[in-house]
């Protein structure tokens, strides 16, 4: 159904809850070292907010862009502890995480207000990524495919204007941080389901849970993957490098 090359390849680092000025400031260098090869694929970080001023400022005039990892569905007033979207456009970051399975598992995220955070970023002019995957029991129920759905339905109702401007991330729980990866067979066969599901030739769908170095390259390979979400291997500059390269 797709024609991969007019999809631009986005490869995003996730660095959860990790990271120090001093630790980033090295990893942040290291990545700028390399800068060629930012051309052909999108690249950005998305690092945790307190340091989202020092990602930007060490970055700026580069080509890797700078994410958070959530944003608010509001917009502003009394909800303490909350960061808006336009908090994060005002210090030049342009991208968001939203609905990670660590998000939905942890601080019981719905695809609903998951749906409601895409609306807050795009308003604020952030590009927001949307995670999706199914738990291993899902998958070993033969459950995989309604449950991305059913995460994925209340995106799809926002309507096909909204979701030309977002990215997707099909990212099967259990492979996320234990170094089981899904086959480039299984996500491709994901990927594409997600694709006629969400009616949508041009939206950009990566790829997340334990993507190394070492697998990158045949899972870029496949027809609907666009590129990677990483955990793990983004805070080694070398091996991030590494799965942009690929
Ligand atoms: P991982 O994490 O690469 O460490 O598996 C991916 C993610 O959670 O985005």
């Amino acid at each position: 159904m797709s024609v991969h090359s007019s999809r631009k390849r986005l490869v995003a680092g996730n660095w959860k809850l990790n990271g120090s000025l001093d630790g980033n400031s090295r990893l942040l260098q290291e990545l700028l070292v390399r800068p060629e090869m930012q051309a052909e694929c999108d690249v950005l970080v998305c690092v945790p907010y307190v340091y989202l001023p020092q990602a930007v400022s060490i970055l700026k005039g580069s080509a890797i862009a700078v994410g958070a990892q959530d944003v608010s569905v509001h917009a502003k007033g009394a909800y303490t502890g909350e960061v808006s979207a336009a908090m994060l456009a005002d210090i030049g970051c342009r991208w968001v995480i939203v609905g990670h399975s660590e998000r939905r598992q942890y601080h019981q995220e719905s695809s609903a207000q998951v749906a409601a955070k895409v609306l807050a970023a795009l308003n604020a002019g952030v590009t927001p990524i949307v995670c999706v995957g199914e738990q291993l029991a899902d998958r070993q129920a033969g459950q995989e495919v309604c449950v991305v759905q059913d995460q994925l339905e209340p995106i799809k109702a926002l309507g096909a204007q909204i979701v030309s401007r977002l990215v997707l991330a099909y990212e099967p729980v259990w492979a996320i941080g234990t170094g089981l990866t899904a086959s480039p067979q299984q996500a491709q066969q994901m990927h594409q389901q997600i694709r006629a599901y969400m009616e949508s030739d041009q939206v950009r769908i990566l790829y997340g849970g334990s993507v190394k170095a070492d697998n990158a390259a045949e899972l870029f390979a496949m027809p609907d993957i666009d590129g990677a979400l990483v955990g793990g291997a983004s805070l080694d500059a070398q091996e991030f490098l590494r799965i942009v390269a690929a």
